[in-house]
């Protein structure tokens, strides 16, 4: 226990420490639940699934849309590890039979909390997202300018280049940056242990001072990794 300031921080960063890897072990406990599901073949990386609780947590998003909710990685995953913010409103799409039935068996307790459309032209155009997650088709992707807040993020889960180059022509004061990952898809995993585990696109629309301050570190991170291929940055990089 803390005797004076100094222990006292000191204290401080190893609790924020034990919490972040406790966080991170749950994350990947839970990601791992998802490798072993029937369907696992289309699911999200666990890098792109950590960085968008990274986001959640930084930007202190509470209205999530996922275009393309699967059999649940992504919304299963952030649903469980904000389980202490009742407040935090997920909404997705999804029409394949499949996935739908597969939904609820994955999620457990928290399918109650998920919203379901079927595509993005069913959702009332008033509700706003401070967050959208881009990981599947939809032929109304417009539908996004009117559903995004001022200064929402859009991340896009895999190459999706024309989904990405639309949305970038949507919005015109967009900053971007493609966050990647120097680890390999890991064992448990249903993808090759030989690929790295990919990345996630991040679009600000309409960036905060805030917004721009990651943007730019990002970017410079994955200046970096880019150069140094193969080269270990460290956890979570
Ligand atoms: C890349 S997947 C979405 C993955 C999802 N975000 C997740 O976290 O599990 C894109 C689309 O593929 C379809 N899909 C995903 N898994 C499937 C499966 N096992 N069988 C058939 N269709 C699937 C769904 O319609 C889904 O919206």
């Amino acid at each position: 226990m803390p005797r004076n300031d100094i222990d006292c921080h000191g204290y401080a960063l190893q609790c924020h420490t034990e919490n972040k890897m406790s966080r991170n072990e749950h994350q990947s406990k839970l990601y791992q639940s998802f490798c072993e599901a029937e369907g696992n073949q289309h699911i999200a990386s666990e890098y792109a699934i950590g960085k968008i609780n990274g986001l959640v947590e930084k930007f202190r998003v509470e209205r999530i849309l996922e275009v393309g909710l699967g059999i649940g990685s992504i919304s299963g995953v952030v649903l469980a590890v904000n389980r202490n913010k009742p407040y935090l409103d997920y909404t997705g799409t999804e029409a394949n039979d499949f996935c739908l039935k597969a939904l609820p068996e994955n999620l457990k307790e928290d399918y109650g909390r998920l919203v379901i459309y079927s595509d993005l032209s069913e959702i009332p155009s008033d509700k706003k997202f401070g967050l959208i997650i881009i990981d599947g088709k939809d032929q109304n992707l417009q539908a996004i300018k009117g559903l995004i807040s001022e200064n929402g993020i859009l991340a896009i889960e895999g190459d999706r280049m024309p989904q990405q180059d639309s949305l970038q022509e949507l919005f015109p004061q967009h900053k971007y940056v493609h966050c990647i990952s120097l680890k390999r898809n890991k064992e448990y995993s249903p993808f090759s242990t030989e690929n790295w585990q990919g990345g996630l696109k991040i679009i600000f629309v309409y960036p905060t001072l805030k917004q721009n301050l990651w943007w730019l570190k990002e970017k410079y991170f994955t200046k970096i990794k880019y150069q140094y291929p193969g080269r270990y940055l460290g956890k979570g990089s």
